[in-house]
């Protein structure tokens, strides 16, 4: 088959390369592609908002099938005019993109079909923006205005001051420096944040493994708004909530759709927080987040070429979405100054001997191959590991080696879980002793501790959770009692919340044995083995999340 992809960011060149491994696959364009793509494919320079030039290039070259990833062709009904076309397409039409082209749209899509959001208002008039905002600004500490349109991230504003408020207000229906003359006003709304992809169609929702997006341009979240610096997959702090999220986020979503004859077929991707009240939709994209698209699809072991077409055909149910356990972590590397000014036409070096990432280009090109910056995100550093932890270092190992003038990434993307060990009686792990005892080593030269790796709770509240939970036994945050190289750690039951005083947490606890210097290797290693025995035959499961040890 023959393939158009319609973009130049690194979420193209990730789902291209992940195209390019389908069997069905002989030829991929991207219009108009970057510097990297030209490897996946043949870049043809037609712009995405190019509808007529996009149509023509089809029909003359034949393609069999065109997948589109940024949301303006899309909202300019480039699926309608393939379509009508007879041409294949992926993406929702014109009348379902509106869910991300119009966020007052979208609010009321979620209200009347049931989907938790925060309260809000839509309006063109000033003075009722302002009134509102007071409102909300008297009843919590900051308020959201969202301007109505499709402004690349970069048309949301949280304000914690009216005068703020005001400013932005103005700028948005006064001035109108965000296309259209009308805004959303909405609760803020406090908790953690995460993304959630679906494959959908008329029939069916399946979705695709979480992911966590970092849209500050600063650390620690400071700072504007970004297309996102950076992912993860999975999201671990989601992980409590899949079966809640199907049940009340995406199948009141797939109801929502049949209930109002929409036609979506494509991927529906869906900003949520998880707050104390509960989970809720921040907003709905209706194609591919970027930089998730990057994290994701390398979990994904499934032909991407068949489920896009399966969906594009009505026929999701059919298609099998199958999985790896791998944890993937995706760095942008950027210019200088964005989300605002900055320059472009700077050589990148140093990008070819890379070892374990895997590059996707986004602002690129090739000049008299010489390949230069030419956006404001420049390269996605993709990592792809057993655990967090190595991802973390390779992807960060290989942010420093590429080199271009002005080069800048954020240095905190990852999970931030914390941990903490409590010491248990050995005496209390039957199992263990009597596999010390089998191995012969000696049980003094064994301990047994229950780690505990947390998210989302401050330093104060981290101490008070170690306090509780481990009473009057020793308790570490960091376990350099033992020797560490030979500490193997093995996860069983994982029990969330239950043992949680705080709400909305991530709480995972796993049993670590450390052994001290004097157990030889050979011992070590049959230990080891015999665990893992005893594992396979509980809960029990290989520690593969944490990551982060602060
Ligand atoms: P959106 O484009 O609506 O997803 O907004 C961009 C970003 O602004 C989100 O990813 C959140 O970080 C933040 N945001 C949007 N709406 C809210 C809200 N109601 N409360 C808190 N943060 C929000
Ligand atoms: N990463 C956010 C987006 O693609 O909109």
């Amino acid at each position: 088959m023959k393939i158009l992809i319609v973009g130049s960011g690194a979420r193209e060149h990730a789902i291209g390369e992940k195209i390019s491994q389908s069997p069905m696959c002989d030829k991929i364009y991207f219009a108009p592609g970057n510097g990297g793509t030209g490897k996946v494919g043949e870049n043809v320079d037609i712009k995405v908002t190019d509808l007529d030039g996009l149509v023509a290039f089809a029909e003359k070259n034949k393609i069999d099938f065109t997948i589109v990833g940024p949301e303006d062709p899309l909202n300019l009904g480039l699926v309608d005019v393939f379509e009508d076309k007879g041409l294949k397409i992926f993406g929702p039409r014109k009348e379902s993109a509106r869910l991300e082209g119009s966020k007052a749209f979208a609010k009321d899509f979620m209200v009347r079909h049931n989907i938790a959001t925060g309260q809000y208002i839509e309006t063109s008039n000033l003075n009722q923006a302002i009134d509102f905002t007071k409102k909300l600004l008297d009843e919590s500490s900051k308020a959201v205005i969202k301007a109505d349109g499709l402004c690349a991230g970069k048309g949301v504003f949280i304000v914690d001051n009216l005068s703020d408020g005001e400013k932005y207000l103005r700028r948005i229906l006064k001035t109108g420096d965000y296309g259209i003359k009308k805004v959303i006003i909405e609760e803020f709304l406090e908790g953690f944040e995460m993304s959630l992809i679906a494959f959908v169609d008329n029939h069916t929702i399946k979705m695709l493994p979480t992911s966590k997006d970092h849209k500050n341009i600063f650390d620690k979240d400071q700072g504007l708004n970004t297309g996102g610096m950076g992912t993860y997959s999975p999201n671990i702090q989601a992980s409590p909530y899949l079966a809640d999220l199907e049940e009340e986020i995406l199948n009141p979503f797939l109801k929502g759709i049949q209930a109002d004859k929409m036609d979506f077929r494509g991927v529906i991707f869906i900003g949520l927080m998880i707050t104390a009240d509960g989970i809720k939709v921040l907003e709905f994209n209706t194609r591919f987040g970027d930089p998730e698209t990057q994290s994701i699809l390398n979990r994904l072991d499934s032909d991407l070429l068949d489920l896009m077409i399966k969906t594009s055909e009505d026929k999701l149910a059919e298609a099998d979405l199958v999985f790896n356990d791998k944890k993937v972590l995706t760095l942008i590397l950027a210019s200088a100054g964005y989300p605002e000014s900055y320059k472009k036409g700077y050589e990148i070096s140093n990008i070819h001997q890379l070892e374990g990432v895997k590059i996707y280009h986004a602002g690129t090109k090739l000049e008299d191959d010489k390949l230069v910056t030419a956006g404001g995100r420049v390269l996605s550093v993709v990592a792809i590991e057993d655990s967090f932890e190595e991802a973390i270092n390779k992807a960060y190992k290989a942010a420093e080696t590429i080199d271009f003038e002005g080069k800048y990434y954020r240095t905190d993307i990852g999970p931030q879980v914390q941990r903490f060990y409590i010491e248990e009686d050995l005496g209390d792990f039957e199992e263990i002793e009597k596999l010390l005892e089998k191995n012969n080593i000696d049980k003094s030269k064994i301990k047994v501790y229950s780690r505990y790796d947390y998210e989302n709770l401050n330093q104060e509240e981290g101490k008070d959770l170690c306090k509780t939970l481990a009473g009057n036994k020793k308790s570490f945050y960091n376990l350099k009692a033992f020797d560490l190289q030979k500490t193997f750690e093995k996860a069983l039951v994982v029990d969330l919340e239950k043992e949680a005083e705080f709400e909305n947490m991530y709480l995972e606890k796993s049993l670590v044995l450390a052994s001290s210097k004097e157990v030889n290797k050979n011992d070590f290693i049959n230990l080891k083995r015999a665990l893992l025995e005893i594992l396979q035959g509980s809960d029990g499961k290989l520690l593969g999340v944490p990551t982060k040890i602060s």
